[in-house]
């Protein structure tokens, strides 16, 4: 075949997926994928633009209504039958390097930072996340600390700055990449282990934390695992969380979008987080504090078991 009508057949079968997808899933998800399936290198001033620019208002109005809210949940039941498992290690395990690109260069944090003035670079963002949360965890020497997702470390390095030693730290990851990494350059305690699965020891920790691991938690392992960290912290213990999620309970179009990058995750909405954390006995101590960049929010809640008469 000609080399013309060949590539006249590609681009054909290009835009006829680009509007499947868009028609099923929704133009974010479809733009996506043909970004992705693009066999050239993408320049990242465009892509950085087609994702934080303003659509005109015809487009905006179809990302954020296709798919129907009637049939987002439907849809996305169905990405959840995929294993999560294999979700997960599909988006972390690429490749170390890769992530060492674009990643805050001293800690390889891969989760929201704190830009307070928004002149920031993003090491210092994440420097102001990370004080801050350790202001929360407040972690003591003697402490047994366990953080879910813990990805490259980055947390576990700065509580160890913090407290001098990490005999009793240890994080948990679904990544076996990461495992070998933290391993070799930090010499952390870290298990590949899936903390939605796992079954604690009871009153085991002193105190257990997670940051942006909580959103690949889905609705129905929310309370289940709520439940199991409860009982694993000891009394007077403290659950840290930053996560972020949607504020009403029908998930919005991009949590669908997002299935591209994060297969078979779905966050929870924040009624229902509510909930699932009260569930146990789990009291609101600060927070939730909500930022609002990039459409998305970003909410940073910590909860201490005040069940037990011993709120922080
Ligand atoms: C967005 S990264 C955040 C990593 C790290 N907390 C940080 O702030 O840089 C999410 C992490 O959660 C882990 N994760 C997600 N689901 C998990 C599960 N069920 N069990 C263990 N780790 C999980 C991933 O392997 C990854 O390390």
């Amino acid at each position: 075949m000609p080399r013309n009508v060949q590539w006249a057949y590609e681009r054909t079968g290009t835009h006829l997926l680009f509007l499947a997808e868009s028609i099923v899933y929704g133009p974010s998800y479809g733009a996506v994928q043909a970004l992705i399936r693009n066999p050239q290198p993408l320049d990242p001033d465009y892509v950085w633009h087609r994702i934080t620019d303003g659509l005109p208002p015809l487009l905006d109005w179809l990302r954020l209504h296709v798919p129907p809210a009637f049939a987002r949940r439907p849809l996305l039941s169905l990405k959840m039958k995929q294993d999560h498992m294999l979700g997960i290690a599909e988006h972390y395990d690429v490749s170390n390097e890769f992530y060492e690109l674009f990643l805050d260069k001293k800690y390889m944090f891969y989760s929201c930072g704190d830009f307070d003035t928004g002149e920031e670079s993003l090491e210092e963002a994440q420097a102001n996340k990370a004080n801050f949360l350790l202001e929360l965890i407040d972690p003591q020497p003697q402490d047994k600390i366990l953080e879910l997702g813990c990805g490259w470390g980055a947390m576990m390095r700065r509580i160890r700055e913090a407290i001098g030693n990490s005999e009793n730290l240890v994080g948990y990851t679904l990544s076996q990449q990461q495992v070998e990494y933290i391993r070799q350059h930090h010499e952390l305690n870290v298990e590949f282990k899936n903390f939605v699965t796992h079954d604690y020891s009871h009153e085991a920790y002193d105190k257990i934390y997670s940051i942006g691991a909580w959103e690949h938690v889905r609705e129905r392992d929310v309370p289940i695992v709520l439940e199991k960290l409860h009982s694993a912290l000891k009394p007077g213990g403290r659950l840290v969380q930053q996560f972020f999620c949607g504020i009403v309970e029908t998930p919005a179009s991009c949590v669908v979008a997002a299935q591209v990058f994060f297969p078979g995750s779905m966050p929870a909405a924040y009624p229902s987080q509510i909930r699932a954390f009260e569930q146990p006995g789990f009291g609101l101590a600060i927070g939730p504090s909500m930022i609002t960049g990039l459409r998305c929010e970003h909410g940073s809640i910590t909860w201490s078991p005040t069940a037990r008469g011993l709120s922080s």
